[in-house]
Protein backbone atom coordinates (compact mmCIF):
# COMPACT_ATOMS: atom_id res chain seq x y z
CA UNK A 1 0.00 0.00 0.00
CA UNK A 2 1.00 3.84 -1.07
CA UNK A 3 2.99 5.65 1.77
CA UNK A 4 4.46 9.44 1.98
CA UNK A 5 7.75 10.01 3.74
CA UNK A 6 8.32 13.15 4.89
CA UNK A 7 12.10 14.46 5.81
CA UNK A 8 10.53 17.43 7.71
CA UNK A 9 11.66 21.04 9.17
CA UNK A 10 12.75 22.34 5.46
CA UNK A 11 12.20 25.54 4.52
CA UNK A 12 9.22 26.26 1.35
CA UNK A 13 10.00 29.00 -0.99
CA UNK A 14 8.32 29.18 -4.45
CA UNK A 15 5.13 29.09 -6.71
CA UNK A 16 2.72 26.64 -6.93
CA UNK A 17 -0.07 26.24 -9.68
CA UNK A 18 -4.07 25.65 -8.51
CA UNK A 19 -5.84 23.03 -9.83
CA UNK A 20 -9.33 23.38 -10.56
CA UNK A 21 -11.65 22.58 -7.70
CA UNK A 22 -12.89 19.34 -6.47
CA UNK A 23 -16.02 20.03 -5.40
CA UNK A 24 -16.92 22.46 -8.71
CA UNK A 25 -15.98 19.41 -11.20
CA UNK A 26 -17.76 16.76 -9.51
CA UNK A 27 -21.41 18.66 -9.73
CA UNK A 28 -20.59 19.69 -13.06
CA UNK A 29 -19.46 15.97 -14.12
CA UNK A 30 -22.86 14.83 -12.96
CA UNK A 31 -24.87 17.98 -14.83
CA UNK A 32 -23.62 16.76 -18.22
CA UNK A 33 -26.04 13.78 -17.85
CA UNK A 34 -29.05 16.23 -17.90
CA UNK A 35 -28.72 16.02 -21.33
CA UNK A 36 -27.44 14.44 -24.46
CA UNK A 37 -24.16 15.75 -26.74
CA UNK A 38 -21.05 16.81 -25.77
CA UNK A 39 -19.80 18.86 -22.94
CA UNK A 40 -16.16 19.83 -22.37
CA UNK A 41 -14.91 20.32 -19.11
CA UNK A 42 -11.47 22.40 -18.89
CA UNK A 43 -8.87 22.45 -15.76
CA UNK A 44 -10.09 19.40 -14.60
CA UNK A 45 -7.75 17.94 -11.87
CA UNK A 46 -6.34 14.67 -12.35
CA UNK A 47 -7.69 13.19 -8.95
CA UNK A 48 -8.44 9.68 -8.05
CA UNK A 49 -12.38 11.36 -7.67
CA UNK A 50 -12.67 12.73 -11.06
CA UNK A 51 -11.63 9.24 -12.10
CA UNK A 52 -14.66 7.30 -10.10
CA UNK A 53 -17.03 9.99 -11.17
CA UNK A 54 -15.83 9.45 -14.87
CA UNK A 55 -16.30 5.58 -13.95
CA UNK A 56 -19.44 6.31 -12.93
CA UNK A 57 -20.41 8.62 -16.07
CA UNK A 58 -19.28 5.18 -17.84
CA UNK A 59 -21.86 3.01 -16.29
CA UNK A 60 -25.24 4.49 -16.66
CA UNK A 61 -23.60 4.73 -20.10
CA UNK A 62 -21.87 7.75 -21.35
CA UNK A 63 -19.23 8.16 -23.25
CA UNK A 64 -15.61 10.32 -22.16
CA UNK A 65 -12.31 10.81 -23.67
CA UNK A 66 -9.61 12.51 -20.94
CA UNK A 67 -6.92 14.24 -22.01
CA UNK A 68 -4.36 15.97 -19.79
CA UNK A 69 -7.18 18.22 -17.70
CA UNK A 70 -9.63 18.58 -20.38
CA UNK A 71 -12.21 15.93 -20.36
CA UNK A 72 -15.43 15.12 -22.75
CA UNK A 73 -18.58 13.62 -21.85
CA UNK A 74 -20.69 12.34 -24.11
CA UNK A 75 -24.10 11.85 -22.69
CA UNK A 76 -26.23 10.76 -25.88
CA UNK A 77 -26.74 7.13 -25.13
CA UNK A 78 -27.16 7.31 -21.37
CA UNK A 79 -29.31 4.41 -20.85
CA UNK A 80 -28.32 3.20 -17.42
CA UNK A 81 -29.79 5.32 -14.74
CA UNK A 82 -28.25 3.32 -11.73
CA UNK A 83 -25.42 4.05 -9.45
CA UNK A 84 -23.64 1.34 -8.17
CA UNK A 85 -23.31 0.90 -4.03
CA UNK A 86 -19.25 -0.04 -5.10
CA UNK A 87 -18.66 3.82 -6.13
CA UNK A 88 -20.75 5.39 -4.33
CA UNK A 89 -19.55 3.93 -1.05
CA UNK A 90 -15.71 5.33 -2.13
CA UNK A 91 -17.15 8.63 -3.27
CA UNK A 92 -20.19 10.00 -1.46
CA UNK A 93 -20.16 12.83 -4.49
CA UNK A 94 -21.59 10.22 -6.67
CA UNK A 95 -24.59 11.05 -5.01
CA UNK A 96 -24.83 14.06 -7.37
CA UNK A 97 -26.26 12.01 -9.92
CA UNK A 98 -29.39 11.68 -8.33
CA UNK A 99 -30.81 15.09 -9.39
CA UNK A 100 -29.74 15.14 -13.31
CA UNK A 101 -30.78 10.87 -13.73
CA UNK A 102 -34.20 11.60 -12.33
CA UNK A 103 -34.79 14.73 -14.03
CA UNK A 104 -33.72 13.55 -17.51
CA UNK A 105 -35.45 9.47 -17.01
CA UNK A 106 -38.63 9.95 -14.43
CA UNK A 107 -36.88 7.38 -12.24
CA UNK A 108 -33.38 6.54 -10.81
CA UNK A 109 -32.08 3.95 -8.72
CA UNK A 110 -28.67 5.78 -6.52
CA UNK A 111 -27.22 3.81 -3.88
CA UNK A 112 -27.52 5.19 -0.60
CA UNK A 113 -23.66 6.72 0.56
CA UNK A 114 -23.51 5.24 4.26
CA UNK A 115 -21.73 7.42 6.81
CA UNK A 116 -17.80 7.75 6.44
CA UNK A 117 -14.71 8.63 8.57
CA UNK A 118 -16.41 12.28 9.75
CA UNK A 119 -19.94 11.19 11.30
CA UNK A 120 -22.70 9.95 9.02
CA UNK A 121 -23.73 12.72 7.18
CA UNK A 122 -27.01 11.97 5.93
CA UNK A 123 -28.63 13.03 2.49
CA UNK A 124 -32.32 13.83 3.59
CA UNK A 125 -32.45 17.15 2.28
CA UNK A 126 -31.14 15.87 -1.30
CA UNK A 127 -34.63 13.40 -0.33
CA UNK A 128 -37.09 15.73 1.07
CA UNK A 129 -36.20 18.45 -1.57
CA UNK A 130 -36.81 15.36 -4.43
CA UNK A 131 -40.33 14.79 -2.89
CA UNK A 132 -41.24 17.89 -2.62
CA UNK A 133 -40.72 18.32 -6.39
CA UNK A 134 -43.14 15.25 -6.46
CA UNK A 135 -41.01 12.33 -6.77
CA UNK A 136 -41.97 9.46 -5.14
CA UNK A 137 -38.63 8.06 -3.33
CA UNK A 138 -38.16 4.92 -1.70
CA UNK A 139 -35.64 2.96 -0.13
CA UNK A 140 -34.91 -0.46 -1.78
CA UNK A 141 -31.88 -2.97 -0.32
CA UNK A 142 -29.99 0.28 0.15
CA UNK A 143 -30.70 2.21 -2.87
CA UNK A 144 -32.84 5.28 -3.24
CA UNK A 145 -35.42 4.32 -6.01
CA UNK A 146 -36.65 8.29 -7.10
CA UNK A 147 -39.85 8.34 -9.51
CA UNK A 148 -41.57 11.24 -10.90
CA UNK A 149 -43.06 11.49 -15.19
CA UNK A 150 -42.04 15.37 -14.65
CA UNK A 151 -40.77 17.12 -11.57
CA UNK A 152 -42.76 20.08 -10.23
CA UNK A 153 -41.03 23.66 -9.13
CA UNK A 154 -41.45 24.42 -5.27
CA UNK A 155 -40.92 25.63 -2.61
CA UNK A 156 -37.97 23.80 -0.50
CA UNK A 157 -35.93 25.44 2.18
CA UNK A 158 -33.19 23.57 3.88
CA UNK A 159 -32.01 23.67 7.91
CA UNK A 160 -28.68 24.16 7.02
CA UNK A 161 -27.53 25.44 3.60
CA UNK A 162 -25.99 22.05 2.68
CA UNK A 163 -23.91 22.18 -0.39
CA UNK A 164 -24.76 18.29 -2.15
CA UNK A 165 -28.53 19.02 -1.70
CA UNK A 166 -28.32 22.50 -3.30
CA UNK A 167 -26.35 21.36 -5.70
CA UNK A 168 -28.93 17.98 -6.10
CA UNK A 169 -32.26 19.87 -6.45
CA UNK A 170 -31.01 22.57 -8.31
CA UNK A 171 -29.87 20.17 -11.17
CA UNK A 172 -33.11 18.45 -10.55
CA UNK A 173 -35.29 21.60 -10.77
CA UNK A 174 -33.30 23.01 -13.71
CA UNK A 175 -36.12 21.19 -16.24
CA UNK A 176 -38.92 20.82 -13.42
CA UNK A 177 -42.49 22.21 -15.05
CA UNK A 178 -42.27 25.90 -13.03
CA UNK A 179 -40.40 27.41 -10.57
CA UNK A 180 -38.12 26.33 -7.79
CA UNK A 181 -37.71 28.31 -5.00
CA UNK A 182 -34.75 27.38 -2.92
CA UNK A 183 -33.98 28.78 0.59
CA UNK A 184 -31.21 28.17 2.80
CA UNK A 185 -29.24 27.28 -0.47
CA UNK A 186 -25.77 27.21 0.16
CA UNK A 187 -24.10 29.83 -1.91
CA UNK A 188 -20.11 28.19 -1.96
CA UNK A 189 -18.36 29.00 -5.02
CA UNK A 190 -18.75 25.42 -6.47
CA UNK A 191 -22.14 26.06 -6.33
CA UNK A 192 -22.35 29.10 -8.01
CA UNK A 193 -19.93 27.81 -10.57
CA UNK A 194 -22.81 25.01 -10.83
CA UNK A 195 -25.31 27.64 -11.31
CA UNK A 196 -23.61 29.65 -13.94
CA UNK A 197 -22.73 26.04 -15.64
CA UNK A 198 -26.98 25.20 -15.89
CA UNK A 199 -27.42 28.50 -17.07
CA UNK A 200 -25.30 28.32 -20.03
CA UNK A 201 -26.65 25.00 -20.58
CA UNK A 202 -30.04 26.87 -21.43
CA UNK A 203 -31.36 26.66 -17.43
CA UNK A 204 -33.21 29.85 -15.85
CA UNK A 205 -31.28 30.57 -12.69
CA UNK A 206 -31.46 33.60 -10.45
CA UNK A 207 -30.25 34.41 -6.96
CA UNK A 208 -27.23 33.14 -7.82
CA UNK A 209 -24.75 33.04 -5.02
CA UNK A 210 -27.06 34.57 -2.33
CA UNK A 211 -29.13 31.89 0.00
CA UNK A 212 -32.23 32.02 -1.95
CA UNK A 213 -32.24 30.76 -5.26
CA UNK A 214 -34.81 30.13 -7.91
CA UNK A 215 -34.99 27.79 -10.40
CA UNK A 216 -37.83 28.51 -13.29
CA UNK A 217 -37.38 25.41 -15.05
CA UNK A 218 -37.02 24.76 -18.62
CA UNK A 219 -38.49 22.07 -21.08
CA UNK A 220 -34.62 22.00 -22.66
CA UNK A 221 -31.40 21.98 -22.17
CA UNK A 222 -28.13 21.78 -24.85
CA UNK A 223 -24.43 20.78 -23.98
CA UNK A 224 -21.90 23.33 -23.07
CA UNK A 225 -18.42 23.82 -22.39
CA UNK A 226 -16.68 25.36 -19.18
CA UNK A 227 -13.54 25.93 -17.41
CA UNK A 228 -13.17 24.76 -13.90
CA UNK A 229 -12.54 27.32 -10.92
CA UNK A 230 -9.46 26.90 -9.09
CA UNK A 231 -9.39 24.74 -5.85
CA UNK A 232 -9.70 26.79 -3.07
CA UNK A 233 -9.06 24.56 -0.69
CA UNK A 234 -5.96 23.31 -1.84
CA UNK A 235 -4.70 27.18 -1.83
CA UNK A 236 -5.81 27.44 1.69
CA UNK A 237 -3.56 24.14 1.96
CA UNK A 238 -0.25 25.47 0.38
CA UNK A 239 -0.90 29.38 2.07
CA UNK A 240 -0.90 27.44 5.65
CA UNK A 241 2.25 25.23 4.94
CA UNK A 242 4.00 28.58 3.44
CA UNK A 243 2.45 30.26 6.92
CA UNK A 244 4.22 27.86 9.00
CA UNK A 245 7.52 27.03 6.70
CA UNK A 246 8.42 30.32 4.80
CA UNK A 247 7.21 31.64 1.77
CA UNK A 248 4.92 30.63 -0.70
CA UNK A 249 2.91 32.02 -3.34
CA UNK A 250 -0.25 30.48 -5.21
CA UNK A 251 -1.08 31.11 -8.93
CA UNK A 252 -4.42 30.98 -10.73
CA UNK A 253 -5.91 31.77 -7.37
CA UNK A 254 -9.25 33.27 -6.40
CA UNK A 255 -8.86 35.66 -3.72
CA UNK A 256 -12.62 36.69 -2.79
CA UNK A 257 -12.90 32.96 -2.40
CA UNK A 258 -10.49 33.19 0.44
CA UNK A 259 -11.24 35.97 2.25
CA UNK A 260 -11.53 34.90 5.97
CA UNK A 261 -8.54 32.35 5.78
CA UNK A 262 -6.16 35.28 4.55
CA UNK A 263 -7.32 37.46 7.49
CA UNK A 264 -6.83 34.43 9.80
CA UNK A 265 -3.28 34.19 8.19
CA UNK A 266 -2.82 37.91 8.65
CA UNK A 267 -3.80 37.55 12.48
CA UNK A 268 -0.88 34.87 12.92
CA UNK A 269 1.33 37.54 11.69
CA UNK A 270 2.41 36.31 8.80
CA UNK A 271 2.15 39.02 5.83
CA UNK A 272 0.17 38.49 2.74
CA UNK A 273 0.37 40.15 -1.09
CA UNK A 274 -2.36 39.61 -3.36
CA UNK A 275 -1.43 40.84 -7.17
CA UNK A 276 -4.45 39.71 -9.51
CA UNK A 277 -4.81 36.14 -9.27
CA UNK A 278 -1.72 35.83 -7.19
CA UNK A 279 -1.51 35.14 -3.50
CA UNK A 280 1.51 34.93 -1.46
CA UNK A 281 2.45 34.83 2.28
CA UNK A 282 5.42 35.16 4.17
CA UNK A 283 5.86 33.12 7.65
CA UNK A 284 6.32 35.58 10.70
CA UNK A 285 9.29 34.59 13.12
CA UNK A 286 6.68 34.06 15.99
CA UNK A 287 2.97 32.45 14.68
CA UNK A 288 0.75 33.73 16.58
CA UNK A 289 -2.29 31.55 18.09
CA UNK A 290 -5.47 32.38 16.46
CA UNK A 291 -8.80 30.72 17.34
CA UNK A 292 -11.19 29.37 14.21
CA UNK A 293 -14.92 28.73 13.69
CA UNK A 294 -15.71 26.84 10.69
CA UNK A 295 -18.99 28.24 8.85
CA UNK A 296 -20.63 28.03 5.47
CA UNK A 297 -19.27 30.40 3.04
CA UNK A 298 -17.92 33.05 3.08
CA UNK A 299 -16.95 31.78 6.68
CA UNK A 300 -13.83 29.79 7.32
CA UNK A 301 -14.20 26.34 5.18
CA UNK A 302 -14.36 23.13 7.33
CA UNK A 303 -12.46 21.97 4.76
CA UNK A 304 -9.24 23.86 5.91
CA UNK A 305 -9.69 22.88 9.19
CA UNK A 306 -7.55 20.12 9.79
CA UNK A 307 -4.81 22.02 8.22
CA UNK A 308 -5.33 24.84 10.40
CA UNK A 309 -5.21 22.66 13.45
CA UNK A 310 -1.51 21.29 12.33
CA UNK A 311 -0.33 25.17 12.00
CA UNK A 312 -1.57 25.99 15.48
CA UNK A 313 0.94 23.14 16.88
CA UNK A 314 3.65 25.18 16.51
CA UNK A 315 2.00 28.65 17.52
CA UNK A 316 3.36 30.91 20.21
CA UNK A 317 0.55 30.17 22.96
CA UNK A 318 -2.76 28.03 22.84
CA UNK A 319 -6.04 28.12 20.87
CA UNK A 320 -9.36 27.08 19.62
CA UNK A 321 -10.90 25.85 16.83
CA UNK A 322 -14.52 24.80 16.39
CA UNK A 323 -16.49 22.87 13.68
CA UNK A 324 -19.94 24.02 13.31
CA UNK A 325 -20.24 22.62 10.01
CA UNK A 326 -19.05 19.06 10.92
CA UNK A 327 -19.33 18.13 14.43
CA UNK A 328 -17.32 15.24 14.15
CA UNK A 329 -14.63 15.82 11.79
CA UNK A 330 -11.57 15.27 14.05
CA UNK A 331 -9.63 12.07 13.08
CA UNK A 332 -6.56 13.97 12.17
CA UNK A 333 -6.29 14.81 16.00
CA UNK A 334 -4.84 11.88 17.39
CA UNK A 335 -2.48 11.34 14.13
CA UNK A 336 -1.07 15.16 14.96
CA UNK A 337 -0.85 14.15 18.34
CA UNK A 338 1.56 11.37 17.38
CA UNK A 339 4.16 13.88 15.94
CA UNK A 340 3.97 15.59 19.41
CA UNK A 341 1.21 17.88 19.03
CA UNK A 342 -0.85 18.96 21.91
CA UNK A 343 -4.24 19.13 21.22
CA UNK A 344 -7.18 17.74 22.81
CA UNK A 345 -10.98 17.30 21.58
CA UNK A 346 -14.25 17.57 23.28
CA UNK A 347 -17.54 17.86 20.82
CA UNK A 348 -16.76 19.69 18.43
CA UNK A 349 -14.04 21.92 19.97
CA UNK A 350 -10.18 21.22 19.69
CA UNK A 351 -7.54 22.69 21.93
CA UNK A 352 -4.63 23.41 20.89
CA UNK A 353 -1.57 24.13 23.18
CA UNK A 354 1.30 25.56 20.70
CA UNK A 355 4.60 23.35 21.16
CA UNK A 356 8.26 24.77 20.09
CA UNK A 357 8.75 22.42 17.55
CA UNK A 358 6.60 18.57 16.12
CA UNK A 359 8.88 15.06 15.86
CA UNK A 360 8.39 12.77 12.56
CA UNK A 361 6.37 9.64 13.48
CA UNK A 362 4.30 6.97 11.13
CA UNK A 363 0.77 8.27 11.45
CA UNK A 364 -2.42 6.97 9.28
CA UNK A 365 -4.34 9.15 6.88
CA UNK A 366 -8.46 8.85 7.70
CA UNK A 367 -9.84 11.48 4.95
CA UNK A 368 -9.07 13.86 2.34
CA UNK A 369 -8.46 16.73 4.53
CA UNK A 370 -6.96 14.84 7.33
CA UNK A 371 -4.46 13.77 5.18
CA UNK A 372 -3.58 17.13 4.10
CA UNK A 373 -2.91 18.32 7.85
CA UNK A 374 -0.79 15.63 8.16
CA UNK A 375 1.44 16.76 4.95
CA UNK A 376 1.37 19.95 6.56
CA UNK A 377 2.52 18.65 10.37
CA UNK A 378 5.33 16.50 8.56
CA UNK A 379 6.45 19.36 6.66
CA UNK A 380 6.67 21.29 10.01
CA UNK A 381 8.12 18.03 12.10
CA UNK A 382 11.72 17.57 12.88
CA UNK A 383 12.52 14.25 11.00
CA UNK A 384 11.05 11.69 9.23
CA UNK A 385 6.87 11.30 8.97
CA UNK A 386 5.78 8.01 7.46
CA UNK A 387 1.96 8.79 6.19
CA UNK A 388 0.37 5.22 5.45
CA UNK A 389 -3.22 5.08 4.11
CA UNK A 390 -2.50 7.87 1.40
CA UNK A 391 -5.27 7.00 -1.20
CA UNK A 392 -7.57 9.82 0.93
CA UNK A 393 -4.76 12.25 -0.21
CA UNK A 394 -4.97 11.20 -4.06
CA UNK A 395 -8.80 11.64 -4.10
CA UNK A 396 -8.94 15.50 -3.67
CA UNK A 397 -5.21 16.73 -4.24
CA UNK A 398 -3.23 16.82 -7.78
CA UNK A 399 0.62 16.05 -7.56
CA UNK A 400 0.77 17.26 -3.82
CA UNK A 401 4.16 15.82 -3.04
CA UNK A 402 5.36 16.97 -6.83
CA UNK A 403 3.54 21.10 -5.47
CA UNK A 404 5.25 20.82 -2.46
CA UNK A 405 8.80 19.21 -3.30
CA UNK A 406 9.35 22.62 -6.40
CA UNK A 407 8.91 24.68 -3.13
CA UNK A 408 11.94 22.88 -1.19
CA UNK A 409 9.75 20.29 0.38
CA UNK A 410 11.72 16.66 0.80
CA UNK A 411 8.30 14.42 -0.36
CA UNK A 412 8.67 10.47 -1.77
CA UNK A 413 6.03 7.49 -2.40
CA UNK A 414 6.72 4.36 -1.85
CA UNK A 415 4.55 2.34 -3.56
C1 LIG B 1 -19.54 19.33 0.63
C2 LIG B 1 -18.10 19.15 0.21
C3 LIG B 1 -17.21 18.88 1.43
C4 LIG B 1 -17.41 20.01 2.45
C5 LIG B 1 -18.89 20.21 2.76
C6 LIG B 1 -19.13 21.42 3.65
C7 LIG B 1 -18.27 18.23 -2.00
C8 LIG B 1 -18.12 17.06 -2.90
N1 LIG B 1 -18.04 18.04 -0.71
O1 LIG B 1 -19.98 18.12 1.24
O2 LIG B 1 -15.86 18.84 0.99
O3 LIG B 1 -16.73 19.69 3.62
O4 LIG B 1 -19.63 20.42 1.55
O5 LIG B 1 -18.64 22.58 3.05
O6 LIG B 1 -18.57 19.31 -2.45
N2 LIG B 1 -26.65 17.62 6.11
C9 LIG B 1 -27.78 16.99 6.60
N3 LIG B 1 -28.62 16.42 5.70
C10 LIG B 1 -28.39 16.43 4.36
C11 LIG B 1 -27.24 17.07 3.88
C12 LIG B 1 -26.38 17.66 4.78
O7 LIG B 1 -28.04 16.96 7.81
O8 LIG B 1 -29.21 15.89 3.60
C13 LIG B 1 -25.71 18.26 7.06
C14 LIG B 1 -24.38 17.52 7.12
O9 LIG B 1 -24.41 16.43 8.00
C15 LIG B 1 -23.45 18.62 7.57
C16 LIG B 1 -24.02 19.86 6.90
O10 LIG B 1 -25.37 19.54 6.57
O11 LIG B 1 -23.48 18.77 8.96
C17 LIG B 1 -23.29 20.30 5.66
O12 LIG B 1 -23.18 19.24 4.75
P1 LIG B 1 -23.12 19.47 3.18
O13 LIG B 1 -22.95 20.93 2.90
O14 LIG B 1 -24.27 18.77 2.56
O15 LIG B 1 -21.79 18.71 2.77
P2 LIG B 1 -21.53 17.87 1.47
O16 LIG B 1 -22.29 18.45 0.33
O17 LIG B 1 -21.67 16.42 1.77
Amino acid sequence: MDKIIIHGGKPLKGEVTLSGAKNAVLPIMAASLLVGGTTHISRVPDLRDTRTMIKLLELVGAKTHLKGNDLWIDSEHVDTPVAPYDLVKTMRASFYVLGPLLARFGETKVSLPGGCAWGPRPVDYHLRGLELLGAKVTLEKGYIHAKAKRLKGNHIRFDFPSVGATGNILMAAVTAHGTTVIENAACEPEIVQLCQFLNLMGGKITGIGTHKISVEGVKELSPSDVSVIPDRIEAGTFLIAGAALGEVTVLGGEPGHLKVLLEKLEQTGAKIKISGKKISVRKSDVILPVDVTTAVFPGYPTDLQAQWIALMTIAKGDSVVTDTVYHDRFSHVPELNRLGAEIQVSDNVACIKGRKHLVGAPVMSTDIRASASLIVGGLMAQGKTEISRVYHIDRGYEKIEEKFNSLGADITRLN
